[in-house]
């Protein structure tokens, strides 16, 4: 499948999320398969002027490809500079941002509240389009709300004005995170514009990426709070879609180990230990998810403060599962 001129091998995405997918857990989830990753979103404004921390959201220079760096904003003209900025950074494709709920931005005319004004999300398109050559592609929920479903009219307008990809999150604005997606949302876009519609919403296991594919008729899905702590999803979906129905299991105390390891090791690279390891403890905590033991292992996770904690975390967490291998014999 092809995103523009962009080859894209595999049908799982790894959805934006702001202060998780940065690059390192994107690195970590290419590497176990992901078709493409999407940064963060970044400010359209804060991109045009040097802040350091935006620079570091934006910056797609070690990552796998291919990478799309998101941009969020309401004004037509700061897309149009924040997209010349973002394509010096070198990533494969940029993202606009027409989901997020948060009042803070929502507030501001932009994400979700972006699809209140259809014109305007293609006017949002067109000036990205005339700024870069890149591919670019749109995240959409299915409305503002139970009143306001206008997903499909949002994605023809934006098809028109040359976005070569939508993304549909099928929730509304005001379902925030709650409830379930709607998946016959998305396949009413798909059948409504002729680029690719990756489906978003709800995926949690191979199984249920399939049913998305094929509830939908989409041509790919992404996934989001389905891989906190689980880079290991995109290698089970692959091998589902490609291998008849294959269900690998997850994986075991060893390999999360390493992989938390691993992970804890490119974030303080990234980040320098200190801030590292406070952003660490959520996602040991995710990692940790359902291991023996994990209630408290999980209160000691929210209290890392270097890397030494977490090796002495990591080695207790070991033993406790080959206790319980002993004991099942
Ligand atoms: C912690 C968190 C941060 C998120 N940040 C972003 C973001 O920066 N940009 C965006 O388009 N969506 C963001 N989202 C929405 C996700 O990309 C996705 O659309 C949503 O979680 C639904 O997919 P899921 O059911 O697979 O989680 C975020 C979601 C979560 C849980």
């Amino acid at each position: 499948m092809k995103i523009g001129s962009i080859e894209i091998t595999g049908r799982a995405a790894l959805a934006p999320m702001a202060g998780v997918t940065d690059a390192a857990y994107r690195r970590l989830c290419a590497d176990f398969g992901a078709a493409y990753t999407v940064t963060e979103m970044v400010s359209a404004k804060a991109i045009q002027y040097n802040y350091q921390k935006t620079a570091q959201l934006a910056d797609t220079s070690g990552d796998r490809h291919p990478v799309f760096l998101q941009l969020f904003g309401s004004d037509p003209f700061d897309f149009g500079l924040a997209a010349r900025k973002a394509a010096e950074l070198g990533p494969d494709g940029i993202d606009i941002n027409m989901g997020c709920p948060v009042p803070k931005v929502a507030g501001n005319g932009a994400g979700s509240a972006l699809m209140k004004d259809p014109p305007k999300c293609a006017a949002i398109v067109a000036a990205v389009k005339r700024n870069t050559d890149l591919p670019v592609t749109v995240k959409i929920r299915a409305g503002w709300d139970e009143e306001h479903r206008n997903a499909v009219e949002v994605a023809r307008a934006c098809e028109e004005a040359g976005a070569a990809a939508i993304c549909v999150h099928g929730r509304t604005r005001n379902q925030m995170y709650m409830g379930s997606a709607d998946w016959d949302m998305i396949g009413e876009v798909k059948r409504a514009v002729s680029v690719p519609v990756i489906g978003n919403g709800d995926v949690v296991d191979a199984q249920s990426a399939c049913k998305l594919l094929d509830h939908t008729g989409c041509d790919m899905v992404m996934v989001g709070r389905g891989a906190l702590g689980n880079p290991w999803i995109f290698r089970q979906i692959n091998a589902y879609l490609q291998d008849s129905c294959t269900i690998l299991p997850g994986p075991g105390v060893a390999e999360r180990i390493l992989v938390i390891r691993r992970h804890m090791d490119e974030l303080c690279r990234l980040k320098g230990e200190h801030r590292a390891m406070r952003e660490a403890r959520k996602h040991v905590g995710w990692y940790l998810h359902g291991l023996r033991g994990a209630a408290a292992f999980r209160r000691r996770a929210g209290e890392l403060s270097t890397l030494e904690d977490l090796d002495l975390l990591l080695r207790d967490v070991y033993m406790a599962a080959r206790e319980e291998q002993e004991e099942d014999g």
